[in-house]
């Protein structure tokens, strides 16, 4: 077929969602209210809405039709064994567990694998570290709310934005078994692989570097979650850009890629478009007590093992979204619009992360050079870019990464990003545009833009409550 300059979605748009224009002034006085915090906006009040591209966007025609055939059964219904199969058929995984969403399975996993390796192995839990290529913000939360210290063993061309590179979500293999051997592998209850990488701008991480952690993991015998919500896109960037898998289909790469984990984590709400949901699975009998162990935590946290947090509906509907999610037009389209959307903007001038998968990342650090980290550049981006163009963004910087729990001081992100989040089937080209051109304007006055201070600072998780003003 001939190569088009555009390409259009390959998909049609037959619900309307109207939105609201905002004046400048209307989104001054709302940013202010607001804290200087997006987070904190009415969506009413947004017009192209970056925050997430969780459960925000469309659904297929066929999730939606099988929603009707959702059996209500409070144990054992048919939508549960559909689940399950499209599991089994998919990732390989002979055990599911439904849950709310991703952290609903965080909550469940992370404790049970904690107490299985103080009772096999004599774990410290003064002692405890867990690794992964980035921890996820609720991952990093549950695995510290629990004790553990968290160790993320990135690359080092992850975060840097002046470097292209494949496999910018790749762990660093050698800082990961460094890191075993320091701690001694008896204090490591998990591994978690995280594909793509979100917090590295949503970056692939290579089959070939999956099956290394892998190896890794099996020398000390300690097990593996694959962090999974964006599992499409990161077979996709495989099929694209490892040479042994071009031409491997997406349903092969990812059969193959979760040979390399033993528990599989999901929250379902991105590649497997649904707006609620997430999966805990196990591929084999290797993990047979987690798995009965978190069954018995489900029943506590999420509801009874075989619906979890999801009504039948629900789980029908994801048994869909998860084949419908690694069509192969639909994951060119895709990530074709955030390369689109990032060569737009750095044709403006506008520094960005490498093009990944759900998202565009801005170099907010790169962009606003007069703000020091500690008084957010990302964040101070963000709320300009609101009262320019009603667009909400979120900042993936030092404002999220928070304080040093110990000393109590402000910790220096690698990077300060902005992050511009693609909802799936939501937004057209058109709206690409009109985000270049927003940032445009922004640029205009970059250097007056001013640094945040907060006025409000919770103790934990304070990117998604606090409030902040200019300094
Ligand atoms: N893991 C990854 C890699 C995620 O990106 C998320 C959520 C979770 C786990 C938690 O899942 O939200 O269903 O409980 N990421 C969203 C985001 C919120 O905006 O990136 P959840």
């Amino acid at each position: 077929m001939h190569k088009f300059k555009h390409l259009p979605e390959p998909f049609r748009i037959r619900v309307i969602e109207p939105v609201k224009r905002t004046t400048r002034e209307h989104r001054e006085t709302a940013i202010l209210n607001a804290g200087m915090n997006p987070f904190l906006l009415d969506s009413e009040d947004v017009f192209i809405d970056l925050l997430t591209d969780s459960g925000t966007g469309a659904i297929t025609q066929n999730m939606q039709a099988a929603m009707f055939r959702g059996d209500e059964a409070y144990s054992g219904s048919r939508s549960y064994y559909k689940l399950a199969d499209a599991v089994k058929n998919i990732f390989g995984y002979q055990y599911t567990i439904p849950t709310h969403q991703g952290r609903g399975a965080e909550q469940i996993y992370i404790p049970v694998l904690i107490r299985k390796r103080e009772k096999d192995k004599g774990l410290k839990k003064d002692k405890m570290v867990v690794f992964s290529n980035y921890f996820f913000d609720t991952t990093q939360g549950h695995s510290q709310v629990n004790g553990c210290t968290v160790n993320n063993v990135y690359t080092k061309e992850a975060f840097d934005t002046g470097i292209n590179s494949d496999f910018k979500g790749n762990f660093d293999i050698e800082k990961l078994e460094q890191g075993i051997k320091d701690v001694g592998p008896e204090n490591v209850p998990y591994i978690v692989s995280t594909i793509t990488c979100n917090s590295a701008g949503g970056q692939p991480v290579s089959l070939n570097n999956l099956k290394e952690v892998y190896k890794i993991a099996q020398k000390y015998d300690i097990p593996v979650v694959m962090d999974s919500a964006r599992f499409a896109e990161n077979a996709y960037f495989i099929q694209q850009r490892e040479k042994e898998y071009k031409d491997w289909t997406i349903e092969q790469i990812t059969f193959e890629s979760y040979k390399y984990a033993d528990i599989l984590a999901m929250s379902a709400k991105k590649d497997a478009m649904v707006p609620m949901g997430g999966l805990l699975c196990f591929k084999n009998d290797d993990y047979f007590d987690v798995y009965t162990d978190c069954r018995t935590l489900c029943v506590l946290q999420e509801g009874f093992p075989t619906y979890g947090g999801l009504e039948g509906g629900a789980m029908e509907r994801l048994a869909v979204g998860l084949y419908d999610g690694m069509n192969q037009d639909w994951l060119s389209y895709r990530i074709t619009q955030i390369e689109y959307l990032v060569s737009g903007l750095e044709s403006v001038g506008v520094v960005c992360q490498q093009a990944g998968g759900h998202a565009a990342f801005v170099d907010a650090g790169k962009l606003l050079p007069h703000i020091p980290a500690e008084q957010f550049p990302a964040q101070a981006l963000a709320c300009e870019l609101y009262k320019v163009g009603g667009i909400r963004a979120v900042e993936i910087g030092s404002f999220l990464l928070g304080r040093d729990p110990k000393t109590g001081k402000q910790l220096k992100s690698p990077a300060e990003l902005l992050r511009l989040t693609i909802s799936r089937a939501t937004y057209t080209q058109t709206h690409m545009d009109f985000i270049i051109e927003a940032f445009e304007e922004v640029k205009k006055n970059a250097s007056k833009i001013r640094g945040l201070t907060f006025t409000y600072e919770p103790a934990v998780l304070r990117h998604f409550t606090a409030k902040l003003k200019e300094v």
